[in-house]
């Protein structure tokens, strides 16, 4: 697949794209997802701003706030986004309304009980939620969980959580949507 620029071209995509072969794929899925214009964006575990760079090529006037726990990615991701706030995903999220909460590669950390925390907020604050993520391919549940960095769940059990559809699937990567303007 053919390389994309981006604002941080070392480094953390390198190593990203060594050990997620389907990073690019994922990314353009997961932006395909997006179910209509977005005006405000809250993007969970912005990294480098990967993602957001994709969603402003897709709908330019879109305002992105980016959050992370790690301050060296929020520097390059302010290089992209309308405002960057340091904060973790188990805690308050920035006050809303947004019309898209989107999350890439970041929501697996959290334990099962934290993410329907995350979705319940989401939920209360959000016309829809499009995450991109690993997951669990079943029987390997065991293997694919490391206790303090990943907790991958079905892909049935994140878009029930969240109340959404998975729209595209590969090899253990999924893009779910949840639309909440109904
Ligand atoms: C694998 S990277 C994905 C980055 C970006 N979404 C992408 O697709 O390239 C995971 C990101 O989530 C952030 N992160 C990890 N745990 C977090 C947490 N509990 N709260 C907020 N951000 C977190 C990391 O600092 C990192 O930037």
């Amino acid at each position: 697949m053919a390389r994309m620029t981006s604002p941080d071209d070392s480094g953390y995509l390198d190593l990203v794209r060594d050990q997620v072969p389907l990073y690019d794929a994922l990314q353009d899925a997961a932006v395909a997802a997006i179910p209509f214009q977005p005006s405000t964006v809250l993007e969970l575990g912005i990294g480098t701003g990967e993602t957001a760079s994709r969603l402003l090529r897709r709908f330019p006037a879109a305002e992105i706030t980016g959050l992370d726990s790690d301050p060296d990615m929020l520097f390059k991701a302010r290089e992209v986004v309308h405002e960057v706030s340091l904060a973790r995903i188990e805690d308050p999220l920035p006050d809303g309304p947004w019309d898209l909460v989107l999350s890439v590669l970041t929501v697996h950390r959290l334990t099962d009980e934290q993410k329907q925390s995350l979705f319940r907020r989401v939920r209360e604050q959000s016309k829809a939620l499009v995450i991109g993520d690993f997951v669990s391919l079943g029987g390997d549940r065991g293997k694919t969980q490391v206790p303090g960095q990943a907790y991958p769940d079905t892909a049935e059990e994140l878009a029930g959580w969240c109340d959404g559809e998975i729209v595209w699937s590969e090899d253990d990567l999924v893009v779910i949507v949840a639309d909440y303007r109904a």
